[in-house]
């Protein structure tokens, strides 16, 4: 089942997606977040926090498991995963940060690091709601095009595409990661639910293609056609080509 959400600005569409969010956690107070970083979530999880900072909602019983971290890059750094998720969401909310998990970007042992959290995902015992943003080449986590769908946690070559298009997060090109540990499709696709988020109109076309095009790891994205439950939310700009083919599909 594929819902999509349509939003006018960001900052609604942040709204929109935190009311799936929101009504999860009001169902279920110890349920289990699957989530994303990245610009696309940024806004959901202000509005989290805001409405957790008015004692609306609680994450005190939350548990959570990040899609990916870059190779390298230790918590305390700006541009790290774990400092992401610190900074827009878990020093603002009431969670536990015992309960929070990422891969260990500074992991010596990439083998055993992508064991050790094949055996965190599996001991959370299902993931209710996995968050997602889509890479401009249909990534999902940092499961980048390939040949075929992956599984579990991986030790992930980052594409070019994705390089250059984090290179707007560091001084300088040379400093962006070239690889990252990622969750893998499999993992994502057993969460009950996935809330994927895009905004702005670079996203467009992609979306699109992911949403109804070919099912094929080309495009990892298009995996969420056969999943049980997708909610997307974008805004305008992000559903450009599709309010254009299937206006139908959308919902304002
Ligand atoms: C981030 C992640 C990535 C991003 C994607 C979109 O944890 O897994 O797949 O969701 O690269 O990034 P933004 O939202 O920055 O456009």
């Amino acid at each position: 089942m594929l819902k999509i959400i349509a939003s006018e600005t960001v900052k609604e569409n942040g709204q929109r997606a935190a009311e799936v969010v929101t009504e999860l956690l009001r169902s279920k107070p110890t349920a289990v977040l699957g989530l994303a970083t990245g610009s696309s979530p940024i806004e959901m999880y202000t509005e989290l926090a805001r409405m957790c900072d008015k004692g609306e909602i609680s994450f005190k019983n939350v548990k959570s498991v990040n899609l990916d971290e870059y190779v390298g890059l230790s918590p305390e750094h700006d541009q790290s995963y774990a400092y992401f998720m610190r900074n827009n969401l878990f020093d603002k909310v009431d969670i536990d940060l015992k309960n929070t998990n990422l891969p260990n970007g500074l992991a010596e042992d990439p083998v055993a690091e992508c064991k050790r959290y094949d055996a965190v995902v599996e001991s959370m015992g299902g993931i209710d709601l996995q968050v997602l943003g889509i890479g401009l080449n249909g990534h999902i986590g940092f499961n980048e095009p390939a040949d075929e769908f992956t599984e579990g946690t991986g030790l992930v070559e980052l594409t070019q595409s994705t390089i250059d298009a984090n290179s707007r997060f560091f001084a300088d090109k040379s400093l962006v990661p070239t690889k990252a540990f990622s969750m893998g499709v499999g993992q994502i696709m057993s969460a009950d639910k996935i809330l994927l988020i895009a905004t702005g109109t670079a996203k467009a076309q992609i979306l699109e293609k992911a949403l109804f095009g070919e099912v094929t790891p080309r495009v990892p994205a298009s995996v969420l056609q056969t999943a049980k439950d997708v909610v997307v939310c974008a805004d305008r700009a992000a559903l450009s080509v599709i309010l254009e083919k299937h206006p139908e599909c959308v919902k304002f």
